[in-house]
């Protein structure tokens, strides 16, 4: 069975836009980036929602905008890196394509993460931040038809071996 759609989870800054860009310039699929999407339709930020409305009501639109996604075929969508909390997303994603979850060291992740200092989940000490959440989310990504650890590997590599475990 070919994969409608290829969905790709993972902790922040474990390369799923980068990768999942690639990985649909490579099918020819389109790609989708929740979060972006989501800005798009607030007309806002990401750090402005969590500052003005708080951390529940952006999980609240993070589900509906992955839903309305999930609707459509072809696509690589790169989803934040907490969209796997809810269950009724991680449902929604196994439903409507083959879910990837991309893992790095955290050092790895460290290092990419501290380029891009708007992330409100990351403010404050940003080592202890992601170890925390790390710690905290360390079984949320295992529901994921595959997992990927890619923090030795290209994007190439890593768009190679997804597109080899997804069958395409
Ligand atoms: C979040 C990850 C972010 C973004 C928001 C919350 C998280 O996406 O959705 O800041 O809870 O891990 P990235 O994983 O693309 O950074």
């Amino acid at each position: 069975m070919t994969a409608s759609n290829i969905v790709l989870v993972g902790f922040m800054g474990t390369g799923k836009s980068t990768v999942g860009q690639k990985l649909a310039e490579r099918l020819g699929w389109t790609f989708q980036d929740s979060d972006a999407a989501l800005e798009e339709e607030q007309q806002t930020s990401i750090s402005d929602l969590f500052r003005i409305h708080g951390e529940s009501h952006f999980r609240a639109l993070e589900s509906k905008v992955l839903e309305h996604i999930l609707i459509r075929k072809g696509q690589v969508v790169a989803t934040g890196g907490g969209a796997v909390l809810a269950e009724c997303n991680r449902a929604c994603m196994l439903q409507n394509g083959f879910v990837v979850a991309l893992k790095a060291s955290p050092e790895m992740i460290i290092q990419r993460v501290s380029s891009d200092t708007s992330r409100p989940l990351l403010q404050g000490n940003l080592e202890e931040r992601v170890h925390l959440l790390l710690e905290e989310r360390k079984s949320s990504y295992d529901f994921a038809h595959t997992v990927i650890d890619t923090t030795e590997l290209t994007t190439d590599q890593i768009v190679a071996l997804i597109i080899q475990q997804a069958e395409l």
